[in-house]
């Protein structure tokens, strides 16, 4: 992971008023409190109003989270806090209200003053090569020619390998960092090949290059800046259609240059990618109709939610209950998730 110089939003908005915040150079420490200088993006602002007269809310972030902070006089700070925009502030006192800071201590930085990734929750370069290798060895493997022709398309596109490499799979939910993508899809072309092993009636080929594409249309349903974000076509169509779309003008691509892609294949692969959210309310337009597809969306499921459990544990290693209790949005029901990994004294 990327050295972090300043103190994680979620662990400013734990803080009890008294309790030292350790360990990072850029936090100071006075008698009365704690508090600390850091640099967030803006994800929210409001202007709210109490018995004293109108007040800054804001929501911060960075890349291990979020935190609320107060500016008492702050309502003429508004305008120039618009979403996206990085602020340093110089001193972020904890009280029982929460993080609070005041007018002068908060500066807007310029673009040259700032790389968004440094806001991004992100894996490591070693991480992102040793999936990349991953990823690029489950494709040599695929010998079906037509697939090989694809993947050239796809990936031999410079721009699209680099952003594949580094992109999240989500804003909030599972995988949702710098690297996440890449990662998601090798958990799942891992599975797809233990489960193609118990059954040579499978097409191997298709249900790992399947994996590959399946969240191809992620390259242009998010943004990654200094926050993930959902970009227009990512709203209008999101990122079933737009893989779809994708994957159907890359085979007709293939066609006018001369090579016969297989309009068979073009068509299983666009069910695999329209169908492998598995139906209708979970986002896809149609349920899966072959066995591969039908092994495609199960292996999404078991990446992508076992990888969510497992950012329950992660965020809340430091809950003394061992347990929270949040909404599923997948479920839609409210769900309990034991954090606590060791066994209690
Ligand atoms: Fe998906
Ligand atoms: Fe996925």
């Amino acid at each position: 992971m990327i050295e972090n110089p300043f103190v994680p939003a979620n662990q400013i908005k734990s803080q009890a008023p008294s309790v030292a915040v350790v360990g990072t150079t850029t936090v100071q420490l006075q008698k009365s409190g704690t508090y600390a200088r850091g640099r967030f993006v803006v994800r929210s602002s409001e202007i709210a109003s109490s018995k004293m007269g109108p007040y800054l809310k804001l929501t911060l972030t960075d890349r291990f989270g979020e935190t609320n902070a107060t500016c008492w006089k702050g309502a003429s700070l508004q305008a120039q806090l618009v979403t996206g925009t990085v602020v340093e502030i110089a001193r972020l006192q904890v009280d029982d209200w929460g993080p609070k800071f005041e007018v002068a201590d908060l500066r807007v930085l310029g673009p040259n003053e700032f790389r968004p990734e440094e806001f991004v929750k992100s894996l490591s370069a070693e991480q992102v090569h040793a999936y990349w290798e991953e990823f690029h060895g489950f494709l040599d493997s695929i010998r079906n020619p037509h697939l090989q022709a694809l993947r050239k398309k796809i990936w031999g596109d410079a721009a699209v390998a680099e952003k594949y490499k580094w992109h999240t799979s989500a804003v909030g939910q599972h995988h949702n960092y710098r690297g996440g993508n890449l990662q998601h899809v090798c958990g799942i072309m891992r599975v797809v090949e233990a489960v193609c092993a118990g059954y040579a009636e499978l097409d191997r080929d298709l249900v790992i290059f399947g994996a590959a594409i399946h969240d191809l249309g992620k390259l242009r349903e998010y943004e990654v800046a200094t926050t993930i974000s959902v970009t227009d076509e990512g709203r209008l169509k999101g990122h079933l259609v737009i893989g779809a779309e994708w994957v159907s003008r890359l085979a007709a691509d293939l066609r006018v240059e001369g090579h016969a892609f297989p309009a068979r294949l073009e068509e299983d692969l666009v069910h695999m990618v329209l169908s492998h959210h598995g139906k209708g309310e979970w986002g896809s337009p149609k349920p899966p109709a072959t066995p591969e597809a039908m092994l495609l969306h199960l292996a999404d499921m078991a990446d992508s939610q076992t990888k969510k459990f497992l950012q329950e544990v992660e965020n809340n290693a430091g809950n003394a209950e061992g347990w929270v209790r949040k909404f599923d949005p997948d479920i839609r029901e409210t769900r309990w998730i034991r954090t606590r990994r060791d066994e209690p004294a």
